[in-house]
């Protein structure tokens, strides 16, 4: 067997083969702290919620954290920021720890292939990647998995342009970042991620409206779609305007990355868009009509939008994790016996 790990900034999702089907486990990335009490230990005894106590306080993770923090009365907090560990939490690794391990499961063999997703450095900020990368892989390699990290817009060609020799522009739109690869026969010629995507569009539009975040991230997810039709001045149509802002964010940073890169001309590119910010109506047309009129050196054959933009990342892990146990096994079976010599004539 074999796993893939898509380890995002507000949702940590596994996904591994069972016969013909994949399948999918999923937490929130994010956890509350609250004080124990015996209302508390109640409702925690009740159900599987996630949690850890820890002397008076009781940290409940993943998809739980938001309601304990409504009844509560507090606020939610997450462990990664920006697609990356989160140096202004503390918390972050242990809280972490208990969603990936809740999420992936034992190994089925010890050092079962899993390939978790981990960020390009970003080009619009001096963040690194390299301490999140390193301290996920430890995590994953004491559970007993033989863990890889996979670029996750690389992820992404894996994932999705599998029919088309593993060539073109994958791009996965998060909530704290946005990835992005181009791929020519598996190999990446260009990759990179921005520092901005869902959490940026709805800070932007919460500011720019007066509204609280969180009303504006639920109404953001609920049923918005982009045509453009919505009224001025709410919230819809602030959310609308940041979204075709990050849009041709990303387009310009591709446009210079292309030229700095010194990709190959004359190619024909099918360009996949994915991600939970990917999800509502219309993004795909959008992004389409606004890489229409960038000036790069290859042209597009198409945009593509995803079935099921959350589960992209995690296949594309999936994807690469079985490719190579399929390899070793390939390579470890045993020779073909050697033909029996001929007897020498005399
Ligand atoms: N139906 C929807 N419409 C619009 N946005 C959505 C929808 N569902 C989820 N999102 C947004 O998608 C983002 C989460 O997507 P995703 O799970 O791909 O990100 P992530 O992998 O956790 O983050 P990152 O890759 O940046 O670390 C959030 O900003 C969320 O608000
Ligand atoms: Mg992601």
């Amino acid at each position: 067997m074999a796993k893939g790990l898509d380890v995002g900034t507000m949702n940590i999702i596994s996904a591994r083969q069972d016969g013909a089907d994949t399948v999918y486990v999923q937490q929130r990335n994010s956890f509350v702290e609250i004080e124990y009490s015996d209302m508390a230990e109640q409702m925690l005894s009740r159900s599987d919620v996630l949690h850890i106590r820890k002397d008076d306080q009781v940290y409940v993770v993943g998809d739980d954290a938001l309601d304990f923090a409504n009844i509560f009365n507090k606020e939610t907090r997450r462990p990664m920021q920006n697609g990356i560990l989160s140096s202004d939490e503390k918390s972050a690794i242990p809280m972490m720890k208990l969603i990936i391990e809740q999420v992936v499961g034992e190994p089925d063999r010890h050092n079962e292939r899993l390939y978790y997703s981990s960020p390009a450095d970003p080009m619009d900020s001096d963040i690194s990647t390299l301490y999140h990368q390193k301290t996920l892989e430890s995590l994953l390699d004491d559970m007993g998995y033989d863990a890889e990290p996979i670029n996750e817009g690389m992820s992404v060609i894996y994932s999705e342009l599998a029919d088309n020799s593993f060539t073109g522009l994958g791009i996965s739109f998060g909530a704290g970042m946005t990835n992005v690869c181009l791929s020519y026969y598996a190999v990446p010629v260009m990759k990179f991620s921005v520092a901005r995507g869902g959490d940026w569009i709805d800070t932007e539009a919460a500011q720019a409206t007066g509204t609280p975040v969180d009303k504006v991230t639920s109404m953001k997810e609920d049923d918005f779609e982009l045509n453009f039709r919505t009224d001025v001045g709410g919230v819809e149509g602030a959310l609308s305007i940041y979204y075709e802002n990050l849009l041709d964010y990303v387009i310009d940073r591709i446009v210079e990355e292309v030229d700095e890169e010194d990709v190959e001309e004359g190619l024909d590119v099918p360009v996949v868009v994915t991600g939970g910010t990917a999800s509502p109506d219309g993004f795909a047309d959008l992004f389409r009509d606004h890489l229409d009129g960038a000036d790069l050196p290859f042209s597009i054959s198409g945009v593509t939008h995803v079935e099921e933009p959350m589960y992209s990342v995690a296949r594309g892990g999936l994807v690469a994790a079985r490719s190579d146990e399929e390899e070793q096994q390939a390579t470890a079976e045993p020779a073909e016996p050697a033909e029996p010599a001929e007897p020498a004539e005399d």
